[in-house]
């Protein structure tokens, strides 16, 4: 017999990835990393103009080359158009199925596919594609305005008290289009045996991927399988399937061979999403004592000509600030560019890039610290949605974050503090991001060797599911991590939830916690049904199932569920759990977000144009840590994106062509090592167990919702020079 055992704490711990050994080994293997037995390759044409219409497509010369098995284009792979839906778990951010008609919206929209027996020639045979076009001149013009606005939010008269403010601020802010760079390009690898399907993908969701490819090619859900083990990294560009993945599908069920498609880098810029371009407006109301009166924010973003992606650069305004008079609107404004999607913090991230930008704008000019700023204008209640928080403690991110900056030390006078002959910046900004759950199912089986087996078809984008489902589950049983045998990646397992909105650790608490309860109940049926069981005959509710043990509720026998299993002569036991969803709820009682704030120092030499970030404190009220190993990485990760969006990331489009003209890693800049110093991350830990019994909300874009303006005002602090348009131009500062 077991004894009892207070659960031991592996929540909080940090643990290093429990994948880690197959990553750092090679043995992990990515989508493109898989080679099935006569496997094709399939290189996509892209459309070399951005508007116009394809007039013809001459295929017999690549049809001659060495090797090609097909090319095909308009008319030859039956896919068929959806109608994206979000909550039915069928979404996509373009909508129009590949070589649907003849016109060309965006350069390198997919014309035409090369399938081969090698890549080279594959390569080969769709560069000897030559199509024909009527092109005109396409729209990318950067900037932006909108035909029509719509109001996403609004309280008070906004306008009349800006009108009345007795101090007042107004500016425009610009964001170039970002494209995802993730180091792995999205790819399918497609096999067809007949009947069932099997994508290996690059998929941040692999059971609405499923869902989408299924009703695309016009197959039964149950016949499509979408595997996805290890993910390079998403950051929302692998949210939704792309058109590659219906054209390799397509190809596979065709060619009756496996078909791997794998975007080059170039082609990451045209037509798997990026984040629009954004043009915002803030006017801000405030007393002269720095009491906000009046916020209006008002955003346009790019879009495609076929799809209305709204960026929801309002998510956070309403409830940023104790405001009585607010209107958030938004509009869009139509480009010949390919359909934009979610990119890491979409939304909140460039909406409080404006606003927190305009926030040190009111500082200025009203003589009043930002940090303080803040302070005065913390809310105590959602004012936007009229309910309260889940847990909100902005509060004291500022306060912790100002101390352990030495922010008392600031000189607010620009240019007036000096170190080592530079000059120094010193910018803060505070930030939010929305914490919710998704619905999420679990199976777990409890072993009489007394491991467990934990499954979902969820996926890890990289950030740690892997390692966090084992802690989880661990923790629960009172077992070790080393115990817990985590599935994941493959559609065919119990439906979990996306790796998006930073929501998915969120949404794995309770089907796992239900999961174990099942197989915990089950397994007590078992014992009391089995007469020469050590609780034979017992009645069901006498016994209970806690930390991974059959324990008698009054009694002192307690029995852990292997020794349980080997006594009754089952190798097993299962249970699953369903978790409910709360992202999107009609009436929700609490408002849930995580919050931080972010101090960043920069270094200034106007002599030789030189701009550093040299220092970089966050504090994060994001719930309970589950594993701050993880937890940190995701925030270092997040702010080196942040780096990247404040100085370099931008997407430039040719304004003849249209054609995304930085389409590399060599042109299109992010940061690099050497432009992160070290980074200073806390975590102030509030449980909201609101959102689940750990408490635990999640991290993944939170640490990048602060850093730009933070950065930009830091800027401003060390030069006099605000910056309006990301990335920022050095050239600007001098
Ligand atoms: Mo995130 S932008 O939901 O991957």
């Amino acid at each position: 017999m077991a004894q009892p055992q207070a659960a031991i704490t592996h929540i909080g711990q940090a643990r290093a990835r429990i994948d880690g050994p197959l990553k750092v080994t090679g043995t992990a293997r990515f989508t493109s990393d898989h080679h099935l037995p006569g496997m094709l390759y399939a290189v996509p044409v892209g459309a070399t103009v951005a508007k116009g219409k394809v007039t013809a497509i001459d295929t017999a010369r690549g049809r001659q080359m060495p090797g090609v098995r097909a090319i095909f284009k308009r008319g030859d792979l039956p896919i068929r158009r959806i109608t994206p839906n979000f909550g039915e778990s069928v979404m996509v951010d373009e909508a129009r199925p590949p070589f649907e008609d003849d016109v060309v919206r965006y350069y390198g929209q997919y014309v035409a596919l090369a399938v081969a027996d090698t890549f080279e020639q594959a390569k080969a045979a769709a560069d000897a594609v030559a199509v024909t076009y009527t092109a005109e001149t396409p729209n990318v013009d950067p900037h932006l305005a909108a035909k029509d606005t719509k109001i996403v939010s609004k309280r008070g008269n906004a306008e009349k008290a800006y009108a009345g403010a007795p101090v007042t601020i107004d500016a425009s802010y610009g964001i170039a289009p970002e494209t995802h760079n993730p180091i792995e390009t999205h790819a399918t690898v497609a096999t067809w045996d007949g009947d069932e399907l099997t994508l290996y993908e690059t998929s941040q969701g692999i059971v609405n991927h499923r869902n989408v490819l299924a009703d695309m090619l016009g197959l039964p859900r149950h016949k499509v399988r979408v595997i996805a083990k290890f993910i390079g990294s998403g950051f929302g560009g692998k949210l939704w399937p792309w058109m590659q993945s219906p054209l390799a599908a397509a190809a596979t069920i065709k060619l009756g061979q496996p078909v791997k498609l794998v975007l080059s880098r170039p082609m990451m810029f045209h037509a798997v999403g990026h984040r629009p371009g954004i043009a915002q407006r803030i006017r801000l109301g405030a007393s002269r004592d720095g009491k906000l009166v009046s916020l209006q924010h008002d955003y346009v973003n790019t879009t495609s000509i076929l799809d209305d992606y709204d960026e929801n650069c309002g998510e956070a305004t309403p409830h940023m600030y104790s405001v009585a008079n607010l209107r958030v609107t938004s509009g869009l404004a139509k480009r010949n560019v390919g359909t934009p999607t979610s990119m890491r913090g979409p939304g909140a991230v460039p909406g409080l890039f404006a606003t927190e930008s305009a926030m040190d704008e009111l500082a200025v000019k009203l003589g009043i610290d930002p940090v303080e700023l803040h302070l005065r204008n913390d809310p105590k209640l959602d004012e936007g949605l009229r309910i309260p928080f889940s847990s909100r403690h902005l509060k004291e991110c500022l306060t912790l974050g100002a101390e352990k900056f030495g922010w008392s030390h600031r000189n607010p006078q620009v240019g007036a503090m000096k170190r080592d002959g530079m000059t120094l910046g010193w910018g803060m900004a505070a930030c939010s991001w929305i914490a919710a759950r998704f619905d999420c199912s679990v199976s777990v089986e409890l072993r009489d060797d007394g491991t467990v087996r934990v499954a979902s078809a969820s996926q890890d984008i990289g950030t740690g599911t892997y390692t966090v489902m084992a802690q989880m589950a661990a923790e629960m049983l009172s077992i070790a991590v080393e115990l817990v045998e985590v599935v994941i990646g493959d559609s065919n397992l119990p439906a979990g939830a996306l790796s998006g909105g930073s929501m998915l650790t969120a949404s794995l608490v309770a089907p796992i916690e239900e999961a174990i309860a099942a197989a915990g109940k089950a397994l007590i049926g078992k014992l009391v049904a089995d007469k020469h069981s050590p609780f034979g005959g017992a009645k069901p509710n006498t016994l209970e199932f806690k930390h991974g043990r059959v324990t008698e509720k009054k009694g002192a026998q307690v029995m852990a569920f292997d020794e349980a299993l080997r006594a009754l002569k089952l190798t097993t036991v299962s249970g699953q759990g369903n978790g409910r969803g709360s992202f999107g709820e009609a009436k929700p009682k609490f408002s849930s977000h995580s919050f931080g704030a972010q101090f960043v120092e920069v270094t200034w030499q106007p002599e030789i144009a030189r701009l550093r970030v040299a220092r970089v404190v966050s504090v994060f009220d994001a719930g309970r840590i589950l594993n701050p190993l993880a937890a940190r990485n995701q925030i270092e990760g997040a702010i080196v994106m942040g780096i990247g969006m404040a100085l370099f990331e931008g997407t430039e489009y040719d304004a003849a062509s249209g054609a995304p003209i930085n389409a590399s890693l060599a042109d299109y800049v992010v940061a690099t090592n050497a432009d992160v110093p070290a980074l200073d991350v806390h975590f102030i830990e509030y449980p909201d167990f609101n959102l689940n019994s750990l408490g635990a909300r999640g991290v993944g874009e939170i640490g990048l919702a602060g850093l730009a303006p933070a950065l930009t005002n830091a800027v401003y602090h060390a030069t006099g020079v605000r910056v309006r348009e990301l990335p920022l131009k050095l050239e600007n500062l001098l």
